[in-house]
């Protein structure tokens, strides 16, 4: 039994093989994804952040059988997700998947419950044993007395819980949730991160999360960070004592950075600074010292922030 247990644990939820994804727009080809290599134990509770257009939602695609790899392979719980049929990846999906997106995604004319319960009801009329699940998935997320409410009569906040309560229904094997917290509030994102938390400890739910948030990722027990279509950080960064604005300063530096307008491929540190509205000499401490942990690969140049990284320096 103790075995059998230990075994369970130690088991990976996810494992990415040097992934590679090209979109093929014809005249020119996106290189999404470069070598994404990770895995994922059971129960883990894993935060992903990065620049935008690092790679990150097309990760997520990948994970949930809604897009292919170029090459490599990527396995959900042990299984290789190139050897399903089209069929049995739409079941895999509903049965398997948990997803969690920015803007709730909930049907507008259907009530909480109804929202829950589409992935195990749809099209059918619900049972009772169906009308049950919902209500418990309702009850973890705190919400069992809206279950009537429909979505416009529900906060932000609660209508991201009912998303929640809908990825549960099937006890999935991982949820991925994409910037879940993107359209809240500070107070309200802490509430949701809490939830994943508790869901997490309780049921040993796993997560994997994007988010921009510094604060939503040291949350969590692990970080992952792309970019430019690689893992280039893979730990339990500790956020809080670099800073807790540190890694979105890069980030959007990063975006500055590959920026159309910006054709020399660095910011300069005054404008950074001026951009973000962070003191001059507060902005080189920072970025120094995410330069320091790799977070990102790139230097000072006198006043310049450049960026090595391929694809990410312009010429
Ligand atoms: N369907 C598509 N066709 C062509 N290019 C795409 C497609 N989807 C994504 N891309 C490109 O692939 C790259 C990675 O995009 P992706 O959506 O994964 O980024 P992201 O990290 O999720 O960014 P964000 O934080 O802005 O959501 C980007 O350069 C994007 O323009
Ligand atoms: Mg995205």
């Amino acid at each position: 039994m103790e075995i059998e247990y230990k075994k369970m644990i130690n088991a990976e939820v996810i494992r990415a093989d040097h992934v590679y994804k090209t979109y093929d727009l014809g005249q020119i080809q996106v290189e999404a994804l470069k070598g994404v290599n990770f895995s994922m134990k059971k129960g883990e509770l894993v935060s992903l952040m990065g620049p935008s257009g690092s790679g990150k939602s097309t990760l997520f695609n990948i994970i949930g059988t809604m897009d292919t790899p170029t090459k490599g392979a990527v396995f959900v719980n042990g299984i290789d997700l190139s050897t399903m049929t089209e069929l049995e990846k739409t079941r895999f999906r509903s049965e398997q998947i948990g997803f969690i997106f920015q803007f709730y995604n909930l049907i507008p004319v259907l009530s909480a419950l109804e929202n829950v319960i589409l992935p195990i009801a749809a099209l059918k009329k619900p049972g009772k044993q169906q009308v049950e699940a919902g209500f418990r998935a309702l009850d973890m997320v705190g919400l069992k007395d809206r279950a009537n409410h429909r979505p416009d009569e529900l906060s932000g906040g609660e209508q991201q819980r009912v998303c929640i309560a809908r990825s549960l229904i099937n006890s999935p094997a991982i949820i991925l949730a994409d910037e879940p917290t993107g359209n809240l509030d500070q107070e309200t994102g802490k509430t949701i991160l809490a939830l994943f938390k508790k869901l997490n400890e309780d049921n040993h739910q796993s997560f994997l999360i994007i988010t921009h948030d510094p604060a939503v990722a040291a949350q969590t027990s692990r970080t992952l960070y792309i970019e430019d279509g690689v893992i280039i950080q893979d730990s339990k960064i500790d956020v809080s004592s670099i800073d807790a604005s540190a890694i979105s300063i890069v980030d959007r530096a990063v975006t500055f950075i590959k920026a159309e307008d910006n054709v020399a491929g660095k910011i300069s540190l005054p404008d950074l600074a001026r951009k973000l509205s962070v003191e001059e000499d507060r902005v080189e401490q920072i970025v120094e010292r995410i330069l320091r942990r790799n977070l990102l690969t790139g230097h000072i140049e006198g006043d310049y922030l450049v960026m090595k990284k391929g694809g990410l320096e312009r010429r």
